[in-house]
């Protein structure tokens, strides 16, 4: 069913976990995704950032995570990952998008408070959620650029917080975007102040490479959504690439069915360490 991510979050918080937002690029990993939640019971969040919209248009691939969360046997969010411009977070929230990002962590602290504000006010009428970040999560979400990692200022995270009234907060805390050079040791004494100041649900992006036993302390410290990407395409292409070798794909729907299983074990995998199985 199709839930709104507050309430995900909020269940969350009260449960002890973290529930994992999935990105997708195509209906396999939607599937792949949605079968992982439903055998664990699990409710998930389904994303797609709007840099990625040039490969799955947002009027196709919209409505698609929509229906597909409809349909699911387990809650499920639908998420606009790093929104960049109000046109796009305006036509994710017309597609019955439960929940948009807006990223302004590169603008001044003013300006990135003065249209998350806007984004809040956007949403409000959908009944949508906002995440917002501030700080600098490293790399970028499509790999293209190499932006430098800030942690966010947990004063700044307060005033934030208060300002803008969003529903959840995106932290940076020493993760990054992309597959990490050596393995992230994340700043648990910053996560830590930030909780202490903010007490709203806190996103960790770059979920890609961080040890499963960070992801442990991370949601009970606080984290509450946590965002896999570029693991999902991974094991997506790896599960396509092992099925050729063994000489498993006879034809396109063998193809289809790799690129599901690649999303469903990349998904169970990550559910499994986040402990949000059997809260849906
Ligand atoms: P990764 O690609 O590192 O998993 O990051 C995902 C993310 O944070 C998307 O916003």
């Amino acid at each position: 069913m199709l839930v709104n991510m507050k309430d995900l979050l909020r269940d969350a918080q009260k449960g002890g976990y973290a529930v994992g937002s999935f990105s997708v690029a195509n209906m396999e990993m939607v599937r792949g995704v949605i079968a992982a939640a439903e055998e664990a019971k699990a409710p998930i969040i389904l994303q797609i950032a709007e840099v990625r919209l040039n490969h799955s248009p947002l009027a196709l691939i919209g409505p698609l995570m929509v229906a597909a969360a409809k349909e699911a046997k387990v809650p499920v969010a639908v998420h606009l990952d790093h929104g960049t411009t109000l046109g796009c977070i305006g036509q994710a929230l017309d597609l019955g998008f439960t929940s948009v990002m807006f990223d302004g962590s590169h603008l001044p602290l003013e300006e990135n408070i003065r249209i998350t504000k806007e984004v809040v006010a956007m949403a409000k009428p959908f009944g949508a959620a906002v995440e917002a970040e501030i700080g600098c999560v490293g790399g970028s979400e499509d790999g293209s650029e190499d932006i430098a990692m800030r942690c966010t200022d947990p004063k700044q995270a307060e005033r934030f917080a208060a300002e803008t009234g969003v529903d959840a907060l995106a932290v940076a805390i020493g993760n990054a975007h992309g597959n990490y050079k050596d393995t992230p040791h994340l700043r648990f004494d910053i996560l830590e102040a930030i909780r202490d100041c903010t007490n709203i649900p806190l996103v960790l992006h770059g979920g890609t490479g961080i040890l499963p036993e960070e992801f442990v302390r991370c949601y009970k410290t606080g984290i509450k959504k946590i965002n896999i990407a570029t693991a999902t395409f991974d094991a997506v292409e790896r599960s396509v690439r092992e099925s050729y070798t063994a000489g498993a794909i006879k034809g396109y729907y063998d193809l289809h069915c790799a690129e599901i299983r690649g999303a469903y074990e990349n998904a169970k995998k990550h559910i499994a360490i986040f402990a949000t199985g059997g809260h849906a």
